[in-house]
């Protein structure tokens, strides 16, 4: 099952971000694709502050990897973007599918070899102006939910 989602501004996104939050279970893995600027941090931000993280979400493009535990529970935010050639291993995968938390991976691509297989796929398309597809896939019982 494929669930589709229409954002037309970034506001729209961040509350798709804050519903995605009371949807998603423990220990799931999100794997965001989509081009540079298409709104993957903006939709982490969203699930941040669902919840209920009030640390401004930045981009870890420096970080690699930034964990927030002042929320309902905790939220592991990676951006394997820099990891793109990079072969040395960091340690990553002990973070990635946390038992009581979300884990949120921009750039999948880059850390593909560590990636677990029961992940939910959400690839974003910048539509032109402000408006944003978001496809989610993988993870049937949560699609579903985020259908309804
Ligand atoms: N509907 C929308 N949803 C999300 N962001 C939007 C939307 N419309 C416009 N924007 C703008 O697009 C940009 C998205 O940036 P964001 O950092 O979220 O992208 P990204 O996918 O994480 O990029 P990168 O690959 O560089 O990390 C922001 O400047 C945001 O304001
Ligand atoms: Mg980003």
């Amino acid at each position: 099952m494929i669930t589709n989602i229409i954002t037309h501004k970034a506001e729209e996104t961040i509350k798709l971000g804050e519903r995605l939050a009371s949807i998603l279970p423990d220990g799931i893995t999100l794997a965001l694709t989509g081009d540079l600027g298409a709104g993957k941090t903006t939709l982490v931000r969203g699930i941040a502050q669902g919840l209920g993280i009030e640390d401004v979400v930045q981009s870890p493009t420096f970080n690699i990897m930034k964990i927030y535990l002042k929320g309902n529970k905790p939220l592991i935010h990676i951006d394997a973007y820099r990891l793109e050639n990079v072969n040395t291993d960091i340690g990553l995968d002990e973070y990635i599918g946390y038992e009581t938390g979300i884990t949120v991976i921009e750039w999948p691509n880059y850390i593909a070899k560590l990636l677990p297989p029961y992940l939910m796929a959400v690839d974003i398309r910048n539509l032109g102006g402000e408006n944003r597809s978001f496809t989610f896939s993988g993870r049937e019982e949560v699609v579903q939910k985020i259908a309804l």
